[in-house]
């Protein structure tokens, strides 16, 4: 039988999101007063257990107040020494940070850790299994594309700021009778901006699962010109590509980036019209937490808890529809969850008149609904 546990670690991995904090609250809340465990908060992701290690005990009165505090108190770096090297084309793991970080974490007493991160992280927590590093995860990612989990935290607050950058951009838009692309988050998945251009009535939504062509862009414009409207709002999601291109970065350093200023140079010649690019970026992720986000973040954590207490491990919690439940992390763990082309809220923009800037190619006959 696994040793009893008395103490536990928690780290904050990847970029940030809306709602961390509160897990970290809900993880030391829970662990305290339901279980009477010990919590140690591991600084700056994995990396915080490499080297000497960068850890603080989290009581009830280190997490208090964190409940709407945007960002991370632990923070967080990205995959650092654990990420994977490509060799002879195959993705291999360096396994001595593996066995530091697993030997640290003996040498703390810490007898399981909480990993809230994206799918990296998740790849990164199921692999400590094999150094015998008992981990639980809690999915984290404003993008809302972990695979098998329904909503993450911070998509509902990037999804706000979205939203009202939108709203705001309506007004000036129209009083110039102007284009304003607004460019906001979302690698591979287009959750963001399908959700913001529904809420905040977008008259195109590009996203990474539908290349598009400026051609089809520029005719809704035009088209809606025709009926009187003088003026057009385009989302783009920053992965979002132009049919037969790539995906467009910022520099070499593979920061996305650019796509907006793009596609609004591109309308702006085709149709003649005035265009402008706005590049919501990190505003999406920073500040206070939506009350959805800190609940479904209070509700993750403790969950993270109460799983560990039932003795189960290399298990990340997920919420399916109303429930919280769990998957294994082996499955989730280099997965993401895309938009479907057939997926209903793409069906109702579509007969809403919202483009997607593939409507020449498009196949009419009727899809099932995902
Ligand atoms: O993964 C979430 C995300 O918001 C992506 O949409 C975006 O590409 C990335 O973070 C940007 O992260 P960084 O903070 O490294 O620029």
């Amino acid at each position: 039988m696994a040793a009893p546990i008395r103490r536990i670690g928690v780290l904050t991995s990847g970029g940030d999101a809306p709602g961390l904090n509160a897990v970290l609250r809900a993880v030391v809340r829970s662990a305290e007063i339901q279980n009477g465990w010990a919590v140690l908060g591991i600084e700056d992701g994995f990396e915080g257990l490499i080297g000497r290690p960068r850890v603080r005990p989290l009581d009830l009165s280190a997490v208090s107040g964190l409940l709407l505090r945007g960002g991370t108190i632990l923070g967080s770096s990205n995959k650092g020494h654990f990420a994977t090297m490509e060799v002879d084309g195959e993705l291999v793991r360096d396994p001595a940070p593996y066995k530091e970080l697993a030997a640290n974490t003996k040498r703390l007493g810490i007898d399981a850790l909480i990993v809230i991160g994206g799918e990296g992280s998740q790849g990164i927590a199921s692999e400590l299994a094999h150094y015998g590093v008992r981990a639980v995860g809690v999915p984290k990612t404003i993008d809302n594309d972990l695979w098998g989990c329904d909503r993450t935290f911070g998509f509902d607050t990037a999804l706000t700021v979205a939203t009202e950058a939108l709203d705001r951009l309506h007004t000036t838009a129209a009083s110039h009778g102007r284009v304003m692309v607004l460019e906001v988050m979302g690698r591979d998945a287009g959750w963001i901006a399908l959700h913001s251009g529904l809420g905040g009535g977008a008259d195109a939504i590009l996203i990474p699962e539908i290349p598009f062509s400026i051609d089809a862009v520029a005719s809704a414009i035009m088209t809606r010109e025709y009926r009187g409207s003088t003026f057009s709002i385009v989302v783009v999601a920053e992965g979002a590509m132009e049919r037969g291109t790539g995906q467009v970065y910022q520099d070499s350093t593979g920061t996305l980036g650019g796509v907006g200023a793009h596609v609004a140079a591109q309308l702006g010649k085709v149709t003649g019209k005035d265009a402008r690019v706005v590049v919501l970026g990190h505003l999406q992720r920073g500040g206070v937490p939506t009350p959805f986000d800190r609940i479904l973040a209070t509700r993750f954590g403790a969950a993270a808890v109460r799983v560990l207490g039932e003795g189960r491990y290399g298990e990340v919690v997920v919420s399916r529809g109303a429930r919280i439940t769990t998957v294994s992390m082996t499955e989730t763990a280099g997965k993401t969850r895309t938009v479907p082309k057939n997926h209903e809220m793409v069906l109702t923009s579509r007969a809403l008149g919202i483009a997607f800037g593939d409507e020449e190619e498009m196949d009419l006959t009727p899809q099932p609904l995902e």
